[in-house]
């Protein structure tokens, strides 16, 4: 098994086909965990994520990873870098944890190891995200990891029928602390 990306209790590795229709589907099609994202904004079946699989094994601007729990080598959750830009050399972030898996510091390893691996192996300059305005448990995550708000996109988010804004944070190289080295 490749642990691609390797922390203290999550490691980050290549989704393979048997993530596809176990847990993922269901978490992917969580609509309860879904208030600030747009995961289950349409149903997910096991044929659709293999397509979407194969889309991103082709797609040099994206890297999709599995984060896998350490000690049970179970899969909780994904992150990405997407539209990866190599002149300007800058990428989007998204992460998506289990909700029976999170508050336990998985979510805050993961987004370490993937900006360790923007900056100091694909030499990004800039790593960024639009995150919902009401989703504090993912802003925090991004204020404690050194993002800063970078503007708004105004009600660019409907839910229930009721727009809400979404915020851009970013970060640049010079700008992330690496101070919890990992592994
Ligand atoms: C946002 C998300 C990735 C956080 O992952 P997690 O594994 O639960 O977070 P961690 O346990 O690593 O916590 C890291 C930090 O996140 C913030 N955080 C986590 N849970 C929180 C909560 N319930 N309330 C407020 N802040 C919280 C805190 O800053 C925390 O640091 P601290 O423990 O020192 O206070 C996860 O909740 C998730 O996947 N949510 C659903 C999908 C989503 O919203 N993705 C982001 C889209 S932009």
């Amino acid at each position: 098994m490749i642990k691609f990306l390797e922390g203290k209790k999550i490691y980050l590795r290549p989704l393979v086909d048997k993530d596809l229709s176990g847990d993922y589907l269901r978490w992917i099609n969580d609509s309860k965990n879904d208030k600030f994202t747009e995961h289950a904004q349409f149903p997910h079946r096991v044929e659709d994520l293999k397509m979407y699989a194969q889309s991103k094994q082709h797609d040099s601007s994206c890297i999709w990873l599995a984060v896998v729990e350490q000690e049970s080598n179970h899969h909780i959750g994904n992150i990405e870098l997407y539209n990866i830009d190599l002149v300007h050399r800058n990428g989007e972030f998204k992460i998506l944890i289990d909700k029976s898996f999170q508050g336990k510091g998985y979510g805050e390893e993961a987004t370490r190891l993937i900006l360790q691996y923007a900056f100091k192996t694909l030499n990004l300059h800039r790593v960024y995200l639009g995150v919902h305005e009401n989703n504090k448990k993912a802003i925090n995550l991004y204020q404690k990891m050194g993002f800063i708000e970078e503007g708004i996109l105004r009600e660019s988010f409907l839910r229930d029928g009721i727009w809400k804004n979404s915020i851009v944070m970013g970060m640049l190289s010079t700008e992330f602390k690496d101070t919890k080295k990992i592994s």
